[in-house]
Protein backbone atom coordinates (compact mmCIF):
# COMPACT_ATOMS: atom_id res chain seq x y z
CA UNK A 1 0.00 0.00 0.00
CA UNK A 2 1.35 3.78 -0.51
CA UNK A 3 2.44 5.47 2.25
CA UNK A 4 1.11 9.37 1.47
CA UNK A 5 2.80 10.80 4.18
CA UNK A 6 6.61 10.00 3.13
CA UNK A 7 5.69 12.23 0.25
CA UNK A 8 4.49 15.41 2.46
CA UNK A 9 7.56 17.71 3.00
CA UNK A 10 7.86 20.53 5.75
CA UNK A 11 9.82 23.35 5.84
CA UNK A 12 11.13 25.82 8.69
CA UNK A 13 11.75 29.03 7.35
CA UNK A 14 13.73 32.34 8.91
CA UNK A 15 12.41 35.31 7.65
CA UNK A 16 13.72 38.53 8.12
CA UNK A 17 11.46 42.01 7.89
CA UNK A 18 13.52 44.99 7.83
CA UNK A 19 13.42 48.84 6.87
CA UNK A 20 13.61 51.89 8.55
CA UNK A 21 11.34 53.05 11.20
CA UNK A 22 7.40 53.24 10.75
CA UNK A 23 7.69 52.15 7.50
CA UNK A 24 5.13 49.10 8.16
CA UNK A 25 7.04 46.13 9.55
CA UNK A 26 4.97 45.46 12.20
CA UNK A 27 1.72 46.06 10.63
CA UNK A 28 2.91 44.14 7.45
CA UNK A 29 3.51 40.39 10.21
CA UNK A 30 0.28 41.55 12.01
CA UNK A 31 -2.03 41.50 8.53
CA UNK A 32 -0.63 38.68 7.34
CA UNK A 33 -0.37 36.33 11.02
CA UNK A 34 -3.39 37.91 12.76
CA UNK A 35 -5.45 39.62 10.09
CA UNK A 36 -5.79 42.80 12.33
CA UNK A 37 -4.18 46.39 11.53
CA UNK A 38 -3.79 49.13 14.14
CA UNK A 39 -3.24 52.74 13.46
CA UNK A 40 -1.34 53.68 16.54
CA UNK A 41 2.29 53.60 15.83
CA UNK A 42 4.28 51.70 18.65
CA UNK A 43 8.28 51.38 17.98
CA UNK A 44 9.44 47.98 17.63
CA UNK A 45 12.20 47.43 20.48
CA UNK A 46 15.01 45.10 19.21
CA UNK A 47 12.99 42.29 17.75
CA UNK A 48 9.81 40.40 18.06
CA UNK A 49 8.40 37.03 16.44
CA UNK A 50 6.09 35.43 14.36
CA UNK A 51 5.14 32.49 13.37
CA UNK A 52 3.12 31.90 10.67
CA UNK A 53 2.18 27.99 9.18
CA UNK A 54 1.49 27.98 5.09
CA UNK A 55 0.14 24.68 3.64
CA UNK A 56 1.87 25.54 0.29
CA UNK A 57 0.39 22.72 -1.57
CA UNK A 58 -1.21 19.62 -0.60
CA UNK A 59 2.77 17.67 -0.05
CA UNK A 60 4.17 20.98 1.58
CA UNK A 61 4.00 22.70 4.52
CA UNK A 62 5.78 25.44 5.36
CA UNK A 63 6.46 27.51 9.47
CA UNK A 64 8.06 31.04 8.66
CA UNK A 65 9.64 32.55 11.89
CA UNK A 66 9.27 35.93 10.78
CA UNK A 67 12.11 38.41 12.46
CA UNK A 68 10.55 41.69 13.08
CA UNK A 69 13.16 43.88 13.38
CA UNK A 70 13.20 47.39 14.68
CA UNK A 71 14.02 50.04 11.96
CA UNK A 72 16.48 51.54 14.44
CA UNK A 73 18.58 48.58 14.49
CA UNK A 74 20.10 49.18 11.71
CA UNK A 75 22.34 52.10 13.75
CA UNK A 76 22.97 49.19 16.16
CA UNK A 77 25.31 46.33 16.61
CA UNK A 78 22.97 43.27 16.53
CA UNK A 79 21.76 42.72 13.07
CA UNK A 80 24.42 40.04 12.37
CA UNK A 81 22.98 38.24 15.81
CA UNK A 82 19.68 38.69 14.20
CA UNK A 83 20.03 37.83 10.46
CA UNK A 84 22.08 34.38 11.48
CA UNK A 85 20.57 31.77 9.29
CA UNK A 86 17.98 33.01 7.69
CA UNK A 87 16.85 32.29 4.43
CA UNK A 88 14.41 34.69 3.04
CA UNK A 89 14.06 38.69 3.37
CA UNK A 90 11.33 41.36 2.85
CA UNK A 91 12.78 44.82 2.99
CA UNK A 92 10.18 47.73 3.59
CA UNK A 93 9.84 51.38 2.80
CA UNK A 94 6.85 53.53 3.17
CA UNK A 95 5.86 54.50 -0.45
CA UNK A 96 4.11 57.79 0.05
CA UNK A 97 7.53 59.22 0.93
CA UNK A 98 11.13 59.36 -0.20
CA UNK A 99 12.75 59.17 2.99
CA UNK A 100 12.51 55.35 3.54
CA UNK A 101 12.96 54.78 0.48
CA UNK A 102 16.89 55.94 0.75
CA UNK A 103 17.67 53.72 3.60
CA UNK A 104 16.20 50.21 1.49
CA UNK A 105 20.58 50.42 -0.40
CA UNK A 106 21.32 50.25 2.74
CA UNK A 107 19.39 47.46 4.33
CA UNK A 108 19.74 45.50 1.56
CA UNK A 109 23.98 45.84 1.81
CA UNK A 110 24.16 45.23 5.68
CA UNK A 111 21.51 42.03 4.77
CA UNK A 112 24.45 41.00 2.06
CA UNK A 113 27.46 41.11 3.97
CA UNK A 114 26.00 39.61 7.06
CA UNK A 115 24.23 36.80 5.53
CA UNK A 116 23.63 33.97 2.91
CA UNK A 117 22.74 30.87 1.83
CA UNK A 118 24.88 27.97 2.41
CA UNK A 119 25.91 27.93 -1.15
CA UNK A 120 27.43 31.72 -0.34
CA UNK A 121 24.38 33.10 -2.59
CA UNK A 122 22.62 35.91 -1.12
CA UNK A 123 19.03 35.29 0.54
CA UNK A 124 15.95 35.76 -1.83
CA UNK A 125 14.65 39.64 -0.51
CA UNK A 126 11.30 41.41 -1.91
CA UNK A 127 11.11 44.70 -1.93
CA UNK A 128 7.73 45.73 -0.58
CA UNK A 129 6.60 49.42 -0.77
CA UNK A 130 4.17 49.50 1.78
CA UNK A 131 1.15 52.61 2.33
CA UNK A 132 0.01 52.45 -1.28
CA UNK A 133 -3.37 53.37 0.33
CA UNK A 134 -1.95 56.33 0.59
CA UNK A 135 -1.09 58.69 -2.29
CA UNK A 136 2.26 57.81 -3.79
CA UNK A 137 5.42 59.61 -3.59
CA UNK A 138 5.90 61.17 -7.31
CA UNK A 139 9.60 59.13 -7.70
CA UNK A 140 7.23 55.52 -7.37
CA UNK A 141 4.54 56.98 -9.60
CA UNK A 142 6.59 55.27 -12.58
CA UNK A 143 6.49 50.70 -12.13
CA UNK A 144 9.41 50.91 -14.29
CA UNK A 145 11.42 52.69 -11.62
CA UNK A 146 11.37 50.30 -8.71
CA UNK A 147 11.66 47.19 -11.40
CA UNK A 148 14.72 48.47 -12.47
CA UNK A 149 15.91 49.24 -8.96
CA UNK A 150 15.09 45.67 -7.90
CA UNK A 151 17.07 44.25 -11.24
CA UNK A 152 20.28 46.62 -10.26
CA UNK A 153 20.53 45.95 -6.28
CA UNK A 154 19.20 42.34 -6.33
CA UNK A 155 15.77 42.08 -5.42
CA UNK A 156 13.72 39.24 -6.61
CA UNK A 157 10.78 41.42 -7.18
CA UNK A 158 8.80 44.23 -5.31
CA UNK A 159 4.79 44.95 -4.50
CA UNK A 160 2.75 47.80 -3.60
CA UNK A 161 1.37 46.78 -0.31
CA UNK A 162 -0.79 48.26 2.32
CA UNK A 163 -1.01 46.74 5.49
CA UNK A 164 -3.76 48.82 6.39
CA UNK A 165 -6.61 47.68 3.15
CA UNK A 166 -5.03 44.42 3.08
CA UNK A 167 -3.39 44.90 -0.23
CA UNK A 168 -0.85 42.64 -2.03
CA UNK A 169 0.14 41.20 1.59
CA UNK A 170 -0.37 36.83 0.50
CA UNK A 171 1.14 38.05 -2.76
CA UNK A 172 4.10 39.57 -1.12
CA UNK A 173 4.76 36.69 1.16
CA UNK A 174 4.23 33.99 -1.63
CA UNK A 175 6.54 35.17 -3.98
CA UNK A 176 9.21 35.18 -1.09
CA UNK A 177 8.61 31.79 -0.53
CA UNK A 178 8.47 30.48 -4.18
CA UNK A 179 12.43 31.75 -4.34
CA UNK A 180 12.93 30.30 -1.18
CA UNK A 181 12.06 27.15 -2.29
CA UNK A 182 13.96 27.66 -5.45
CA UNK A 183 17.30 27.65 -3.39
CA UNK A 184 16.75 24.91 -0.47
P1 LIG B 1 9.53 50.17 13.79
O1 LIG B 1 9.09 49.05 14.67
O2 LIG B 1 9.76 51.44 14.54
O3 LIG B 1 10.73 49.80 12.95
O4 LIG B 1 8.31 50.49 12.75
P2 LIG B 1 7.52 49.49 11.81
O5 LIG B 1 8.20 49.42 10.49
O6 LIG B 1 7.26 48.20 12.49
O7 LIG B 1 6.15 50.26 11.54
P3 LIG B 1 4.68 49.94 12.14
O8 LIG B 1 4.16 48.67 11.56
O9 LIG B 1 4.71 50.08 13.60
O10 LIG B 1 3.84 51.11 11.46
C1 LIG B 1 4.18 52.47 11.64
C2 LIG B 1 2.94 53.35 11.44
O11 LIG B 1 2.50 53.26 10.09
C3 LIG B 1 1.76 52.91 12.31
O12 LIG B 1 1.04 54.06 12.72
C4 LIG B 1 0.91 52.07 11.35
O13 LIG B 1 -0.45 52.10 11.69
C5 LIG B 1 1.15 52.80 10.03
N1 LIG B 1 1.03 51.88 8.87
C6 LIG B 1 1.61 50.68 8.71
N2 LIG B 1 1.27 50.12 7.54
C7 LIG B 1 0.44 51.01 6.94
C8 LIG B 1 -0.27 51.00 5.68
O14 LIG B 1 -0.20 50.08 4.87
N3 LIG B 1 -1.01 52.12 5.40
C9 LIG B 1 -1.10 53.18 6.26
N4 LIG B 1 -1.87 54.23 5.88
N5 LIG B 1 -0.47 53.20 7.45
C10 LIG B 1 0.29 52.14 7.78
MG1 LIG C 1 7.83 47.49 14.32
Amino acid sequence: SQNCESESKEYLFKILVIGDLATGKTSFIRRYVHHLFNSHYRATIGVDFALKVVQWDPSTLIRLQLWDIAGQERFGSMTRVYYKDAVGALICFDASKSQSFEAVKKWKEDLDTKVTMPDGSPIPAVLVANKCDLPKHENFSDPSFLDDFCQNNGFVGWYFTSAKDNINIEETASLLISEVLGKV
